[in-house]
């Protein structure tokens, strides 16, 4: 197959020219690649084509509150914000604490066909802060990421053995920065004490730590810190928190909340001298009744794009060739996926915008279950038009 005369960018090139796929691969990328099996052509249109991204942080809510979201919802939804691989969080019902519920969802995502899914194992038995026994019997290079996500583990001696468990298994952990001693008191105490902890903790045991949702100029100040030492340190920031200030949007309740000017322009600034891994969006799709009963979070995979060009790349922060990076280029290396750049090899998983077209944000347009979102009628730009998978397109 063959993509023509379409604008391509991704991390470091940005020409208008052509692509050849075969069996899902890229295998040429260039300039009048030829007319046979043109299966794209794109002469004319006002687009991009960009790696499509990668998620690290998404809740699909399957098995268990299928009612929120599933793994057909939630793949549908995925594609249609321009993903075609997410890492999935363990909070379901049951917890995904044991091998055969991973593999499961693994395997019922993978039966849909519409994206990658790796699901994460929880790092304390039921997401209960205190067993870890299950981490001990697994096999090396048998899971990429464990997580608490939607919780913090309070104990430190509890985290101290996780962190040698996962050092000796080459496990990253992914960190829900959140001391609920704090919660109901100080949001900014509850984030900031526990990522000190585990920065101190990593650099004990020299053991890699992914830092979810950093939300505060404290966190973050801290971990640009530890990766200037070399501490294995990463993180991801959401677009939410980028997006707007908790005064902006009435204190819309999502873990961590959204935060002062201050910290957003920390987490901005973070972003720019590459202090930032990778931007995730903690999709939590909620009903309508459950977001009235105090459920934090809100759905985001559909707008991830638009919110951070709108934000990042209009108001001139980044330009679209780091926003490529932050969406897909490096979430793909963290999760060891071949894709991310347009060259030959790489998957043939892209995403088709168009950057110049005003819209309106209207959640009941999303595939995903989840309407909760505080950005409904935001104007913003970077639409995705299209989404390739392995050279399927979808949309
Ligand atoms: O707001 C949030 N919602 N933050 C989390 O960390 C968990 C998530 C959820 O599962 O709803």
């Amino acid at each position: 197959m063959l993509i023509k005369n379409v604008h391509i960018l991704d991390d470091n090139q940005d020409f208008t020219g052509d692509i050849k796929v075969e069996n899902g691969i890229i295998t040429t990328v260039g300039i009048n690649l030829g007319d046979d099996a043109v299966c794209h052509d794109f002469a004319g249109q006002d687009v991009v084509l960009l790696p499509a991204f990668t998620d690290l942080h998404v809740h699909f809510r399957d098995p268990g509150f299928t009612y929120k979201e599933d793994v057909k919802t939630g793949s549908e939804a995925a594609r249609a914000g321009g993903y075609t691989a997410v890492n999935l969080m363990p909070n379901t019902n049951p917890v995904a604490d044991t091998m055969e519920i991973v593999k499961d969802v693994e395997q019922r995502v993978a039966d849909e066909g519409l994206i990658y899914a790796n699901q994460t194992l929880s790092m304390t038995k039921g997401l209960q802060g205190q067993d870890y026994k299950h981490l001990e019997s697994l096999r090396k290079g048998e899971i990429l990421f464990v997580t608490d996500d939607g919780k913090g583990v309070n104990d430190d001696a509890v985290m101290e053995d996780i962190f040698q468990i996962c050092k000796a298994k080459n496990i990253t952990i992914m960190a829900h920065e959140e001391d609920s001693r704090y919660s109901a008191t100080d949001m900014r105490q509850a984030e900031n004490l526990m990522t000190f902890r585990d920065i101190e903790l990593s650099e004990k045991y020299d053991a890699p730590i992914h830092f979810c949702h950093v939300s505060t100029i404290e966190a973050i100040k801290a971990i640009a810190e530890a990766k200037s030492k070399g501490i294995p340190v990463s993180c991801e920031v959401t677009p939410h928190h980028i997006f707007a200030t908790g005064d902006e949007v009435n204190h819309y309740r999502v873990n961590p909340p959204f935060r002062e000017k201050a910290d957003v322009e920390a987490l901005i600034t973070a972003i720019q001298n590459g202090t930032v891994d990778a931007i995730a969006t903690d999709h939590a799709p909620h009903t309508a009744e459950d977001k009235q009963n105090g459920a934090p979070g809100m759905t985001g995979i559909e707008i991830a794009f638009p919110l951070c060009y709108t934000k990042l790349v209009k108001e001139g922060h980044i330009n679209l060739k780091q926003l490529v990076k932050l969406m897909s280029t490096k979430p793909s290396e963290m999760m060891k996926l071949n894709k991310g750049k347009i060259q030959p090899g790489y998957l043939a998983d892209f995403v088709i915008v168009d950057l110049n077209t005003p819209f309106t944000i209207d959640s009941n347009t999303f595939r995903s279950k989840g309407k909760n979102t505080p950005f409904n009628g935001r104007t913003v730009y970077g639409k995705v038009m299209q989404c390739f998978k392995s050279g399927e397109k979808y949309l």
